[in-house]
């Protein structure tokens, strides 16, 4: 088991686990669309960028491992600029696929700050 620190949560998650999962594990919700527990981790879309301490730019918390001492800020003013860069980026390349998906699946969408 590793320590760390997400949030301002302390908290132990086994070793090798991504701290997208981890996250997950103490209830703070990271936004992704690629990830998904019970499948190979493609880290394609970046959605889940989040900022970790002494890391020179945000880190997608699905393909980062856990490690020890390690502090993760998924709310910091870095980690939604980096979420909205690249929900940004995603809209202007897929505008139509991205809006009609709430219409075809009858889906909310999380309101962006
Ligand atoms: S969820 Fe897609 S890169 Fe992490």
């Amino acid at each position: 088991m590793v320590e760390l620190t997400i949030d301002g949560i302390k908290m132990e998650a086994p070793e090798g686990s991504m701290v997208i999962q981890a996250a997950q594990d103490v209830g703070v919700y990271v936004p992704h669309f690629c990830y998904h527990k019970k499948l190979s981790i493609a880290a394609n879309c970046r959605m889940c960028l989040v900022d970790v301490e002494k890391a020179p730019k945000p880190l997608p918390a699905c393909a980062t491992p856990v490690t020890n001492g390690m502090v993760v800020r998924t709310r910091s003013d870095k980690a939604i600029a980096a979420q909205k860069s690249v929900m940004e980026f995603l809209l202007i390349n897929h505008p139509l696929t991205a809006r009609s998906v709430t219409r075809v699946a009858n889906v909310s969408c999380k309101t962006w700050q």
